[in-house]
This record gives C-alpha cells, structure tokens and sequence, in this order.
C-alpha cells in the first residue's frame, strides 16, 4: 500500500490519457484532444478548476451539473470527515441508519405536504428506474407516458423513455408500453392518457437537453389530467432539483402543482459521493412494500451508505443556511437578461432560455446575412451539430471557461453554474460570450477555420 497515496498518483500524473485509451473510452480521449479538451485538471475548489500549468478554469459545466455547491465544500468535507472518523456502522442492512433518516427528513423538509417518503439509490438513472416500478406497481398499469427530447438516463428502463433516437438506436428493444408526447402540449397529453392505462406520466420541467421551460399552467393542468385518468405525475428533477432552477424544485414555481414523485440526485451529492433519492407519497410507497415479505421487494446494495447520506444532508445544510436557491434566483435573472441583451447582437442567436442557474443559449441558420447563411450551411453540409463547438472552443481555449452542447445533434449550449457563482463570474463568463459571438460573425475568420477543420475531421473519423 502506498503510503502517501496522493503522492503516488502525482506520480503518474500525465499518464490519464494514455491509460484510459488502453483501458477506459479511447473514443472519449480521442474527441477530448481532437477539440483541445485534454487539460490535465489538478484542482478544484469552489467554481474553479486549475490545470497543470495553473491556469484558473470557470467551471459552467460542473460535472454535467453535480457540483451545485462548487467543488470540494468545505463544510461537506468536514462532516464527511468527521463520518470516516467516526467508524460508523455502515449498510448494517438489517438494521436503520441514524444517517439516512435525518437525511430523508431534511429532504422533505422542502417538499409539498404528503410527500414525505424516500428511497435513496445511488443514481439519478436509478431513480427514473425506481419511478417507472413504483407507478407500475401502485397502480397495476403499465404504461409510461413520457415527452418527446427527454433524457432520463441512460439504463435500459429510462432509455425507454428517452426521446432522442440517437440514443436508444443499437440498443435492441427496450421497455414496451410507453408513448411520448410532444413537450408542452396538452392536447397529445390528454389523447395518450384517455385511455386510462398509463402508469405514469413523467417529464423534465425543464428540459436538460435543450433548456426547454414547461409552459406557465402546462404543469397544473398535466396534474389534473393525470389524476382524472388515474396516472401519476412524476417530475423527473435530477438536474432542476436542489435549487438550481431558484426554488429547491423547479415544479415548485408554479405552487399548485404537487406531483406524485420526484426524482433527485445530481446536486444531492454535493458533489462527493453517488446518490440519489424518490421522494413520493405514503400510499405509493405502500403499495411497493406491502407486506413483510415485501419490505426489501426493490432495494439496492449500496444505498443509504452513510457517506452518501451524510454528504447529502450536509449539502441541503449549505443550501439552507447559505441561501443557495435564492442566489440562483437573483443571479440567473441577472445573467439570463445580459446574455438575451449580447445575444441580439449576433444573427446566429435565436432564443436565451432556461431557469435560475440552468440555461442555455440556441443558434440557428440566420436569416439575414447571406455571407453567415452560407457559412452555416458550408457546415452544416459537413457535419450537423458541430457549430456549437465555435463557442465551447474559444470559451475554454482562449477564456478558460468549461462548457459544453446541450446534446448530440443539438445547437443548443446549456450552462450548469455552481450555485456558489457570484456576479463577477458570471461577468467574466457574459464578457467571454460577447467576444465569443462576435467571432462567429468574422467570416472567413478563424473561429469558422476551426470548426470547419473540425467537422471535416468528425467526418473523416
Ligand atoms: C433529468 C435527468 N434525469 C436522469 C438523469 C440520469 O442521471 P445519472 O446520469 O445520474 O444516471 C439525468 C442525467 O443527466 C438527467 O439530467
């Protein structure tokens, strides 16, 4: 064993993508180089991460929305600390954890009442997966009911309801009984549940793949729909949750609607240890355990472990005391409304949209400037989805700010900030956009040499 264990890793540092092309993705390694993301990270702490060479890093993508709290909190470290000290009992299994108790009532300490049950997993896939079983089982129905550009996850139950092709193909058939419906639209969503054999109807308020925002009301009314054709509303809020959107769920922002389920991990973790909880009402949770035979029915080994549980408890203690969610109120209104006002300066810019600290930016062909139409179709001819890659280049390259596209085949870039960002971040990200996006109108110029170099490379690949 080593005894300076980081020591030994410094060691090797430098050797990461060597060895994962022997024995992790090579494909990942090679996307990573070939679009200059290969930055040898060394440290993180708070919204930043350094590289080798020590270069400060704004970190907008936060591993694909985990680090709500920034990276390494100090205050998590130290109660996590503290739990490795401690020797807890830990996954006695036949027995209570203190740990997971106080973390389920801190959770639904932020839910509407009645939703007072949780089962923790470990991730957010996990918790689609354990949705679709719940309502499957609580209402003796199989269908799930799901939106069209859904991303659930990506096991082989909430990739059955992922609305994007691109991912299900190859995967063989996956979960029958299920039917997608187009985001924000009522009237497929009442013809799908007419029937009055769904299961579950279950959606994104806002969608991660493309920053999508449910309509004002859409929600309220997709709630009573569902309780008149007896099918429950599950909001899937693994990436809204824990007050990225400004409320602690982004249902929340329209305060009649009280779902049935909900799923969270992501921000849950602070950051440090995999988790993710089903938040639900007693009745469904009932009908799953619903004898003593039946107590461990769905389960999982590793959930509840005292380090996730304690990691989740004393994120939603940070959160509470240092007034996350309204930071993320406040400061993604602030950004939002800078951004919209650079993005009218530029013709690729169609629409800013999203939530409190999750938005995201669209582009499309523009409609009046010849010259960048003709750019934009010379690319798009090459290889569509590409273009987004001429502003998450240069943010990293040139700004050192860590982003990256909404999605495969998607001209949508989504900025996940820590909940900890200030306004002098977010300044130095709105100054970067602005430099950013008037390059994209330099054409030729080098930001279009770029990525038309690069997506005549993704084609040759
Ligand atoms: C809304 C939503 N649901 C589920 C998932 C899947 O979570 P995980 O990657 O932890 O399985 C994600 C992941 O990005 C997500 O954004």
């Amino acid at each position: 064993m080593h005894e300076d264990f980081i020591a030994w890793v410094e060691q090797h540092r430098g050797t990461q993508y060597d060895l994962h092309t022997d024995h992790i993705n090579p494909t990942f390694v090679k996307m990573l180089k070939t679009i200059g993301f290969d930055r040898n990270y060394t440290r993180g702490e708070g919204c930043y991460l350094w590289d080798g060479a020590g270069t400060k890093y704004l970190d907008l993508l936060t591993g694909w929305g985990v680090f709500m709290l920034g990276r390494n909190h100090p205050k998590v470290r130290q109660v996590l600390r503290q739990v490795l000290d401690a020797q807890s009992p830990n996954l006695v299994r036949m027995d209570c954890s203190i740990l997971s108790g106080l973390a389920a009532e801190a959770l639904v300490r932020h839910t509407p009442d009645g939703l007072d049950r949780v089962f923790f997993c470990n991730s957010g896939t996990e918790t689609v997966e354990t949705a679709i079983k719940f309502s499957r089982c609580a209402t003796g129905r199989q269908k799930i009911i799901y939106c069209e550009h859904a991303f659930h996850g990506l096991t082989t139950g909430s990739l059955a309801i992922n609305g994007a092709e691109f991912f299900r193909e190859r995967f063989g058939d996956l979960l029958p009984h299920t039917e997608a419906v187009p985001f924000n639209d009522l009237v497929s969503l009442e013809k799908a549940l007419a029937k009055q054999d769904a299961a579950a109807f279950i959606l994104e308020p806002i969608q991660g793949k493309s920053c999508e925002l449910v309509a004002d009301g859409y929600l309220a009314e997709a709630q009573r729909l569902c309780r008149k054709a007896g099918t429950l509303l599950v909001v899937d809020e693994v990436q809204s949750g824990m007050g990225r959107t400004g409320k602690w769920f982004c249902f929340q922002h329209w305060p009649e609607v009280e779902p049935d389920i909900i799923c969270v991990a992501k921000g849950l973790s602070g950051g440090f240890v995999p988790v993710g909880a089903v938040i639900t009402r007693p009745r469904i949770m009932d009908a799953v355990f619903n004898s003593m035979e039946r107590c461990v029915v769905h389960s999982n080994t590793f959930g509840q472990n005292d380090l996730a549980m304690a990691a989740a408890l004393a994120s939603i203690q940070v959160i509470e005391e240092d007034k996350l969610v309204e930071n993320a109120d406040e400061l993604g209104r602030y950004t939002m409304a800078r951004l919209a006002e650079i993005g009218k300066t530029c013709p690729f810019v169609t629409e800013v949209r999203g939530k409190g600290l999750m938005f995201g930016i669209d582009f499309a062909r523009p409609e009046n400037s010849l010259k960048l139409r003709l750019a934009w179709d010379m690319l798009h001819k090459l290889n569509f989805g590409v273009f987004g890659q001429m502003i998450i280049i240069p943010l990293l390259k040139k700004h050192h700010i860590l982003t990256q596209v909404a999605g495969y085949h998607t001209e949508v870039i989504k900025f996940l900030p820590p909940l900890v960002a200030t306004k002098q971040d977010m300044d130095w990200f709105l100054q970067a956009m602005q430099e950013v996006l008037a390059d994209t109108q330099k054409f030729p110029g080098t930001a279009w040499d770029t990525v038309l170099g690069l997506a005549k490379n993704v084609v040759k690949a």
